[in-house]
Parts: structure tokens; C-alpha cells; sequence
């Protein structure tokens, strides 16, 4: 497979990073996952538009945007996969560590692709989560390479032979370890508002979209643990996860323990979108 690191495209054993690399220091950038369906990017302008905007937000300004559309779909063509997902990262740049930027301030990307098929299995029979407390930042709205919070949280899940871990602060949900969190309840559909304390999920969007068109009530209301366990149906969301349902939580089952109706409508109404 090809690769593409700080100006050039290279195969992958072939590719060596700078050890100043100031993502390796401070995770000093942020990053994208964007899917690929039968050789196509799915919902590529939003991806794009939330990459500049998650480096803006860190102090990389003018993130040159038709250059980053450029690297993947240059990198897309070379790898020719027909399901899988890109990989692309924005550090800040390289220099010497220091907590203070660099005076030299080019950002060096990183992109890579992946051979990835859907998860259908869990999209049919769900999966099992654990809580946990949410005590990360208060920026997550940013995509950020620092993800030290979410890989512990999410290593917590896969110890206790869970799937994902569902985050909250003082007991009000806020969103999955890497994935947006849904729950139905007499017919509602309801998730987190998109404000600082959760990422604004590209597919989070794409499922409140399929509920306007399916006349579906939602609510962006915040909704408590509590709330969550008591749900008629939960569903967790994101690139890679799509629309899948959560069965259990902290061992109990929930939502009957099945796909509910409205997951399913979801999950149609996403599934015309990618064909
Ligand atoms: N994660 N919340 C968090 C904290 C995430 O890391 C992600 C995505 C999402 C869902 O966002 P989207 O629907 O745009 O993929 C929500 C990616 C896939 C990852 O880190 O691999």
C-alpha cells in the first residue's frame, strides 16, 4: 500500500517519520477517518470542512484545504480500495520539543488507507458497553490526536469483554469513546448536543438527517445514565461503527436486548445513503 507523510507519497514499509514531529511530543494536531464505499469517499466535503475547522481551532490557521482533498484523493487513486477508510492527520509541525510553537510553523501530514468491510454482524445484533467517567477535556469538540482519556476508557471495555465505553459527567452522557451515543424512548430519538463536551460526529449528522426524512422526532437534548438504561433503544454511531445497537450496559441488558425499530429505520435510511 501507498502512504503519504510530510510532502511525499511512499510505500508503507517505507515510510519513517521525524522523530520532532510534534505529534509524537504533545499530540500536537488533529486528525480525520473517512470511509470509503466502493471506491468512493463518503461524505468527504464534511470530513474536510471538520479538519480545517478542528486546526483552527488549535491555532493551525489557513490549513490549506484543497491540498488535504488533493493527498487523499491522490493516495485513493494509488490504492485503488473499494471499502475500506483514509486515515489523515495534521500536526503542527516539526521542531525541537518545546511546549511553546515552533517559529517555523508547517503543518506535516499524515494519510494512509485501509482495508475495512462493514460491521454487519454487530449492526444486526448489537453490542455490549460499560460506563465510565467522562474526564477529559473540555474542547471535544475537537478532533484531537490526544486521545490518551479515550484509549484508556475504551482499553477498560475491552478488559471487561465489552465493546465501547459510554462517557458521562456527573452522571449526564456525553459520547462513546470514539463513537456519538442514541437513545430512543417512547418513539423520541435523542443525543447530546453538539456543543464543547462531545465531537459532532459526521454520522451523528448523517442519522439526525434520516430521521428529518423519516419523520423520525429527535431532540438534541442531553440525557442521563439513568435515562440510558432505561431506554426503549440505544444505538451508538461513527465512521467505522455506523448504526449500532447497544444491547448491554455495565452486564445489564437494555433496550430488550435487541435491534429496536427506530435503529432499524436508521440504519435503512443510512444504508440508501452509502448506495
Ligand atoms: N472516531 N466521538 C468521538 C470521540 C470520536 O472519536 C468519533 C470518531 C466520533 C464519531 O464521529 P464520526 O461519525 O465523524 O466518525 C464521535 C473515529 C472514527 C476514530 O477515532 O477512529
Amino acid at each position: 500500500k501507498i502512504s503519504y507523510y510530510n510532502g511525499e507519497f511512499k510505500n508503507d514499509d517505507e515510510v519513517t517519520v521525524d522523530y520532532n514531529d510534534r505529534a509524537f511530543y504533545f499530540g500536537d494536531g488533529v486528525y480525520e477517518v473517512v470511509r470509503v464505499y466502493n471506491n468512493e469517499f463518503f461524505t468527504l466535503e464534511e470530513h474536510m470542512d471538520r479538519l480545517v475547522r478542528s486546526a483552527s481551532e488549535i491555532g493551525i490557521d489557513n490549513l490549506d484545504r484543497s491540498r488535504m482533498v488533493e493527498i487523499v484523493t491522490q493516495l485513493n487513486e494509488k490504492n485503488n480500495i473499494d471499502n475500506g477508510s483514509i486515515y489523515i492527520q495534521v500536526s503542527r509541525g516539526i521542531g525541537k520539543r518545546n511546549h511553546a510553537y515552533p517559529l517555523d510553523k508547517s503543518p506535516v501530514v499524515l494519510a494512509y488507507m485501509n482495508e475495512i468491510s462493514r460491521p454487519t454482524a454487530q449492526m444486526e445484533d448489537g453490542i455490549s458497553t460499560i460506563t465510565a467517567d467522562d474526564y477529559r477535556w473540555l474542547k471535544c469538540h475537537v478532533k484531537s490526536l490526544n486521545l490518551l482519556a479515550n484509549v484508556m476508557e475504551k482499553e477498560r471495555a475491552v478488559r471487561a469483554g465489552a465493546h465501547e465505553t459510554i462517557l458521562h459527567r456527573d452522571g449526564v452522557v456525553t459520547e462513546g469513546s470514539s463513537t456519538n451515543v442514541f437513545i430512543v424512548k417512547d418513539g423520541v430519538l435523542r443525543t447530546h448536543p453538539a456543543d464543547n463536551m462531545i465531537l459532532n460526529g459526521i454520522t451523528r449528522l448523517e442519522v439526525l438527517k434520516v430521521a428529518e426524512a423519516r419523520n423520525i422526532p429527535y431532540e438534541e437534548k442531553a440525557f442521563t445514565v439513568d435515562e440510558l438504561m432505561d431506554a426503549d433503544e440505544i444505538f451508538i454511531t461513527s465512521t467505522t461503527q455506523e448504526v449500532t445497537p447497544v444491547t448491554e450496559v455495565d452486564k445489564k441488558t437494555v433496550a430488550n436486548g435487541s435491534k429496536g425499530e427506530v435503529t432499524h429505520a436508521i440504519q435503512e435510511g443510512f444504508d440508501e445513503k452509502i448506495h
